[in-house]
């Protein structure tokens, strides 16, 4: 493992942030670590010395974006991050079962659309569309990806911003919902990790309308996210927001999101924050839930 980072004002924050660490301003030092990675993202020791940094500072959920993103440049891991990690994470749910997030959407698929829009006044997509006009007005994008594109409704909010437009879903009867409308030029079922991972050209938009949702550790979809994208591309994203840090699930079983926890994730993955908003994107027994709409430019 490579000491110095390459760049020297990137070597002298790091000599500060350790100096910062050793005398027990951890928070301070992962302020000083994020400025480092600024410079230099992709340094490993930098990563692993803000996820060390996180975690003395308290905050748990942050550092466990850290190390994964560490893994993520230093994948035989020879600093140790997996013990690390294993410590952090015993009693933190990070993922929901596939299966069970097929099962539930194929049952909804049928509804869904009424469901939301009619008694949840659902409008994630609307949102999205209506970030993109402020942050890109008119662009048309040459290619988009949708992530957890259900039965297209985010297709339909986009379509006109879109030469080319792909989708996917793990479940079977929302893809279908999305066939119906003929508006994607590709549809996929299965998990979006993976289309991701499948796709055989760079994306200049990926956007995921109350999908992250689903998705508790947003680390390692960001990092397939930023490598399927061009540069500068922009994911365009809602979450639902979580007050306290880092994430937790909800007894509806979907996972809400810290703001803080969306910043520390998209540096260390390489994004650049665009927008990233206070935004109501449904409601939930009658009360709106808090949330926030994302648009992040791949550095
Ligand atoms: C609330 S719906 C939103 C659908 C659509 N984006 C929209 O705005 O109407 C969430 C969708 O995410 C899909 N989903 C959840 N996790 C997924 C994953 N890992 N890969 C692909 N799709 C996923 C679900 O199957 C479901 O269709």
């Amino acid at each position: 493992m490579e000491m110095s980072s390459g760049n020297l004002t990137a070597d002298r924050r790091f000599a500060y942030a350790q100096l910062l660490r050793r005398d027990g301003d951890a928070a301070a030092a992962a302020d000083v670590l994020a400025q480092t990675l600024e410079l230099v993202p992709d340094w490993p020791e930098g990563r692993f010395a803000l996820a060390e940094a996180l975690a003395d500072a308290g905050r748990k959920y942050d550092a466990i974006a850290a190390f994964e993103a560490y893994l993520e440049s230093d994948p035989a891991d020879s600093m140790g991050a997996a013990v690390k990690l294993a410590l952090l994470t015993e009693t933190a749910p990070v993922v929901l079962p596939e299966a069970y997030l097929r099962r539930l959407f194929d049952e909804y698929a049928p509804r869904f659309e009424k469901a939301l829009r009619e008694k949840l006044h659902y409008r994630a997509p609307e949102i999205l569309r209506a970030a993109l006009d402020e942050t890109q007005p008119g662009t048309i994008f040459a290619r988009v990806f949708d992530l957890g594109c259900g039965t297209g409704l985010a297709g339909v909010a986009l379509r006109d911003r879109a030469a080319w437009l792909g989708g996917v879903d793990l479940s079977a009867a929302m893809v279908k919902g999305a066939r119906d409308k003929d508006i994607y030029d590709q549809l996929n079922v299965g998990d979006m990790s993976a289309a991701l991972d499948d796709l055989t050209e760079r994306c200049d938009l990926i956007v995921a309308a109350d999908v992250l949702t689903y998705v508790g550790n947003l680390a390692p979809l960001f990092t397939a996210v930023r490598q399927r994208l061009t540069t500068p591309g922009l994911f365009a994203f809602t979450v639902q927001r979580y007050e306290g840090e880092g994430f937790v699930l909800g007894a509806e079983h979907r996972f809400s999101h810290s703001r803080t926890y969306i910043e520390t994730v998209s540096a260390q993955c390489g994004f650049q924050i665009l927008r990233l908003d206070p935004a109501v994107s449904r409601q939930e027994k009658g009360v709106d839930v808090p949330g926030l709409v994302a648009v992040l430019r791949a550095n």
